[in-house]
């Protein structure tokens, strides 16, 4: 019989390259998204294959679908700063009630739930690398707390899941994700210095640029919340590259890969912005026997080489 998985957020960027490797693997894929920040164009490609479900739709509404799952991804949360701040009642929506929504759907139908929470959960780190065991150093009041504490309520609500209902729940931390998908106007990094390194515009780059990111392709993100979908863990685990770079040290990246006359251009640092990024990845090698294959320059160069051809 063939697995049934439901998709919520399936139409953005990590959303749409798990709806993709699910198809690929057999999976009958039902996506759930209102479009709120993502493409009905990202999954464009499987609108014949009757494999596939697309519902435009708020996830909180993810009860009404007349189907059962074997599996429910929760990919359905504004994610990029800029973003979430034009959408922060909505961004707590998608910790709150989207989460609940699709766990009472979990519980239903036995299924296995994944919820897809983020570095930001950890907040300015006071610890480097960041160990799933550190609690996190965030502001419960700062105009990034609609984000950051939606995750972490989002987190609690699914460990009360498993713990009050035994729901074979997991939740996955992602750390900065890039590739191709991803929106060039929704401010983050990657894209945006790619798309104005491409115009030969300046590039944008908040502060001095000293902060450090770790920049996890997509293709080794999806791994990992896979294989941890596919294992009993409970989470949360860190799926990142541990490879920290400074954005100013990307940006100079981005204009020799794509060979660009662009030079930076220093703007004000946003409020709360974290100094540090560097994901401990002992849990996910150990449990998941997972580890990231692409290095920055393959990946920076496969994420070029799509938005040289995908302009939106
Ligand atoms: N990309 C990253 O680097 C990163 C890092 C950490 C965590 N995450 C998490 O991964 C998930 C996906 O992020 P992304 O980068 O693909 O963002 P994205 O904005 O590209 O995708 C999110 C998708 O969810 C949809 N959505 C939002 N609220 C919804 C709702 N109530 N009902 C239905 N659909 C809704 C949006 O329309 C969009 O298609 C998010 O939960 C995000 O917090 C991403």
């Amino acid at each position: 019989m063939v697995s049934k998985a439901l998709i919520a957020g399936g139409a953005g960027f990590v959303g749409s390259h798990l709806t993709d490797r699910l198809l690929d693997q057999g999976w009958q894929v039902t996506v759930v998204d209102n479009l709120i920040t993502g493409f009905e164009n990202n999954l464009a490609h499987h609108r014949d294959n009757p494999r596939f479900t697309f519902l435009q739709q708020n996830a909180e509404d993810a009860g009404h679908i007349d189907d059962t799952f074997d599996l429910v991804l929760h990919f359905a949360s504004p994610a990029s700063p800029p973003r979430y701040l034009a959408h922060p009642i909505e961004t707590m929506h998608a910790g709150s009630n989207v989460t609940e929504a699709l766990l009472r759907v979990a519980q239903r139908d036995g299924a296995r739930f994944i919820l897809s929470s983020t570095s930001e959960v950890y907040g300015d780190p006071s610890v480097h690398p960041q160990t799933e065991e550190y609690w996190g150093n965030v502001s419960s009041t700062g105009p990034r707390s609609v984000y950051d504490e939606a995750k972490r309520y989002a987190e609690a609500l699914t460990f009360a899941f498993q713990r009050t209902f035994g729901v074979d729940t997991g939740i996955v931390r992602l750390f900065n994700t890039y590739g191709p998908r991803m929106d060039p106007d929704d401010g983050r990094a990657v894209p945006a210095f790619v798309k104005a390194a491409l115009a030969g515009a300046p590039i944008p780059l908040h502060g001095d640029g000293s902060q450090t990111r770790s920049l996890c392709f997509i293709d080794d993100q999806v791994d990992g919340i896979l294989a941890l979908a596919a294992s009993s863990e409970p989470g949360p685990i860190n799926i990142g590259n541990p490879h920290e770079q400074s954005l100013l040290e990307i940006a100079e990246l981005v204009i020799d890969l794509t060979g660009s006359p662009s030079t930076v251009e220093l703007h004000p640092r946003p409020v709360d912005d974290p100094e540090r990024r560097q994901p401990d990845i002992t849990k996910a090698q150990a449990l998941l026997s997972w580890n990231p294959r692409v290095d920055v320059v393959e990946g920076l160069t496969r994420t070029i080489d799509w938005f040289r051809t995908h302009e939106k």
